[in-house]
């Protein structure tokens, strides 16, 4: 089996629904429930004994050592993060105790299981590592697009602790020689996106009528991926990464943000009309702008490409179609997320319970 943490977020049960809807090979998800954890998102394994849920902290050395002597993974694959730039530009202390202190713990009980392997788990045996391209920093317009040799130069409390957290997993390789893998990926987009980053907020804002704020003048470019490729792309470099190498993620699809905006209101006004048949882009509201704004963040994915054959199988029109249907197909998780009673559901299923096979 293999183990990924951070299993019940976004881009986590995006990854554990592919992985078993593509194999047999059982997952041991471990995650904390933070706000971002949400186990509804997980209701289609439900009885599904290839999929045995831990809620628990990935700093929670103790637990971690327990669970991987219990289960004997093959394979780590560490998704869980604070994931907010908002949320730690108003407090980081989650960010740098998950993502830096969480990380390093993570590490060392993977080291200590890992040094009682014997030959051959051993070196099979992979820690993948899963990051994002905001630890590169900052681009100037026109710049070349960041490569796996780019500088670190991260700039909000969030990517300077990815990147802490990066350099912990280079490190544990050269010291220790424990076989790690790192991605390096754009933003993603897709089901079940927490609705307090922009795709998402945008689309249960236009829903609801409600403004669209969009900081400062709207120019700053991302390189949108669907998180479906994101996924592919995770389990391609686990299959058949080299060690020790870093894999950066993109979908070659640099948008600015006021276009991204366009476009969620340009598909709700084709699928979703506003009962008075104005645009949803009259709710598009310019608020102040988030310090230390980032201008562009831009990969270049030619290394996965060319080693491991990845290439991302949506486009951004045939994704933010997929994306805008699947958030209006799905009314019950919007409500549920807003309203908090996912984690009511939560305990009402599972009581005080940590661990259940098939959540
Ligand atoms: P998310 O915030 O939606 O989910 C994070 C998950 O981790 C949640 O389920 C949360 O409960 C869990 N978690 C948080 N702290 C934990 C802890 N201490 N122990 C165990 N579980 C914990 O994030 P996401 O968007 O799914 O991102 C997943 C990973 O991918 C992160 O490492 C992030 O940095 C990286 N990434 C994200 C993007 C993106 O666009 N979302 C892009 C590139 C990389
Ligand atoms: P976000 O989805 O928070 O991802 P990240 O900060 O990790 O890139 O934001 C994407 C871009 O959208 C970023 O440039 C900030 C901007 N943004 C807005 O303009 N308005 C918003 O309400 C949010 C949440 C983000």
């Amino acid at each position: 089996m293999i183990l990924v943490t951070g299993g019940a977020g976004f881009i986590g049960s995006n990854f554990v629904l592919d992985w078993l809807a593509g194999c047999d090979e059982p997952v041991l998800n471990l995650d904390k429930l933070t706000y971002a954890g949400n186990l509804a998102n997980l209701k289609s394994l439900e009885g599904d004994a290839r999929h045995v849920f831990v809620q628990g902290d990935i700093g929670d050395a103790a637990l971690v050592g327990q669970l991987l002597r219990a289960y004997r993974p093959r394979a780590i694959v560490n998704l869980a993060a604070e994931s907010h730039v908002d949320r730690s530009i108003r407090d980081a202390d989650g960010f740098i105790a998950t993502n830096v202190v969480g990380t390093y713990r993570l590490l060392e009980a993977a080291r200590a299981y890992w040094s009682d392997l014997d030959a051959a788990d051993k070196a099979s045996f992979r820690f993948l590592h899963v990051s994002t391209d905001e630890v590169y920093g900052s681009l100037a317009p026109g710049a070349p697009a960041f490569t796996e040799g780019h500088p670190h130069a991260p700039n909000s409390p969030y990517s300077a602790s990815k990147a802490a957290s990066d350099h912990l997993v280079r490190a544990w390789y050269h010291t220790h020689g424990l076989p790690v893998l790192t991605t390096n990926c754009s933003n993603n987009y897709g089901p079940y996106h927490f609705p307090e980053k922009l795709i998402p907020l945008t689309i249960v804002n236009a829903l609801a009528g409600r403004p669209l704020p969009v900081y400062g003048d709207g120019q700053q470019v991302r390189d949108w991926l669907f998180v479906a490729d994101h996924c592919r792309a995770i389990g391609r470099v686990l299959q058949a990464g080299r060690v020790g190498e870093t894999y950066n993620v993109g979908g070659c699809n640099e948008q600015t943000n006021l276009c991204v905006v366009h476009t969620v209101c340009d598909l709700l006004d084709a699928l979703e009309p506003r009962p008075g048949g104005q645009s949803h882009r009259a709710l598009i509201a310019h608020v102040p702008d988030r310090p230390g704004h980032d201008r562009r963040y831009a990969i270049d994915a030619r290394k996965i490409e060319r080693e491991l054959g990845w290439k991302p199988a949506e486009t951004f029109a045939t994704g933010m179609r997929k994306t805008v249907q699947w958030y209006l197909a799905h009314p019950d998780w919007v409500r549920d997320v807003q309203s908090g009673a996912y984690r009511a559901w939560v305990s009402q299923h599972y009581g005080a319970a940590s661990a259940k096979a098939g959540a």
